[in-house]
């Protein structure tokens, strides 16, 4: 048994402590743990929301993440804190109680996206969560961008929108459009009410930390700077065609201190090569990178795809990548995707772009190069 049943349902919840447009299911991670038993650390240099880290962390292991977008920064950061549910409500009754000077945002989006009283409370935790670095402060963060939109339900309100999906943000002028044409007004949702109930469940019975980091930044950049070493890598770069990171996660990005409109630059996004040379050519290089700070031995294991209108074969470009990395990964398996035990395969995830992406594992092993040891 090498995944998620090992695990009670408690125990897993804090990795679903925030929805990220492409995830892959906490089973990877797991199954490339139990594959190298001698691990003593893993890195994931596109980490996303920190699966690799969680299932580090279950598995009782340190890790390293990086990843250029700041919000599956944020959400990874949460995989790796100590938090108490207790420290958490504090935290948040505290920034709430202090009230706020803030401005909110203005325009028709806003008006019809979150209640007025509702809406100070968000614009008052993002202006003091905004620099805030604590672990409590990290696992608070995590939460409310967890919460910030999705479905209105029945029962106890579970986000502090109106009428949204989850997974990702509408745009402001669709979103306005749809509120209006179903005259669904905004209605009072407390933050600290639906805060409170959410981290309960996600800390409820959550595995102790075990360290490590997660860098904001490029990956070989940071792979540069940092000096520790691993012998486990398990990761998923952008699929290849796939460009809707950063503004999918618009209203998620607004909460941690961007603009509050859709950015559409994103810049420094690997998917954003113009054609396949330059995708595969920067692959190589976080490659290359990544066996410079691996020991030799170590297994690399990445999930990859393409969206079909892309018209590429991932197999093949993924290979391509390794081989012109020229850096000691030596391939021993290439597999379909999606052998997990549930099923669950990445390529769901991606919803709009439909489900019939192209997903394949490869694992390698290092080898030897210039710097292992
Ligand atoms: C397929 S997602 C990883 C999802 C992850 N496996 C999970 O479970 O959440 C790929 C990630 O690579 C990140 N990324 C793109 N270009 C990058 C770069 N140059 N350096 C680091 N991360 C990058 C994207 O922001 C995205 O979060």
């Amino acid at each position: 048994m090498t995944g998620t049943q090992n695990w009670s349902e408690d125990t897993l919840r804090l990795n679903a402590i925030c929805p990220y447009y492409t995830m892959f299911p906490l089973d990877f991670p797991l199954q490339q743990l139990a594959a190298k038993p001698e691990t003593t650390r893993t890195l994931d240099p596109f980490c996303g929301r920190g699966t690799t880290l969680y299932a580090a962390r279950l598995a009782g292991l340190p890790s390293v993440g990086i990843d250029i977008n700041p919000v599956a920064v944020a959400i990874a950061q949460a995989k790796l804190a100590q938090a108490t549910s207790t420290s958490v409500v504090r935290l948040a009754r505290e920034i709430l109680s202090n009230g706020s000077q803030h401005e909110v945002p203005d325009g028709e989006f806003w008006q019809w996206c979150y209640e007025g009283e509702t809406l100070r409370e968000v614009v008052t935790l993002r202006e003091n969560l905004i620099g805030l670095n604590t672990p409590t402060a990290a696992t608070l963060r995590a939460i409310i961008l967890g919460i910030l939109h999705g479905p209105r339900n029945k029962g106890l309100p579970s986000y502090l929108s109106n009428q949204m999906p989850r997974t990702y943000a509408s745009k402001p002028a669709y979103a306005v459009k749809f509120w209006k044409a179903r005259e669904l007004e905004p209605t009072r949702i407390s933050a600290l009410d639906v805060i409170g109930r959410r981290v309960d469940r996600m800390l409820k019975s959550s595995p102790l930390s075990q360290g490590g980091h997660v860098y904001l930044g490029d990956a070989v950049e940071t792979l540069q700077r940092i000096s520790q070493k691993f012998d486990l890598v398990v990761t998923s770069p952008p699929y290849y065609g796939m460009r809707t990171y950063v503004s999918d996660q618009w209203l998620r990005s607004w909460f941690l201190g961007g603009p509050p409109e859709v950015p559409y630059n994103s810049s420094g996004q690997i998917a954003r090569q113009p054609n396949q040379e330059a995708f595969t050519r920067a692959l190589a290089d976080v490659w290359a990178a990544t066996a410079r700070r691996c020991y030799r031995g170590a297994r690399l294991a990445v999930r990859f795809g393409a969206l079909p209108s892309a018209r590429t074969d991932p197999e093949q470009l993924m290979l391509n990548s390794l081989r012109q990395a020229n850096a000691g990964w030596v391939v021993k398996e290439v597999r379909p995707a999606g052998t997990s035990p549930k099923q669950a395969r990445q390529a769901e995830q991606f919803g709009k772009a439909g489900s019939a992406v192209d997903e394949v594992d490869v694992i390698a092993e290092l080898i030897g190069s210039a710097m292992t040891t």
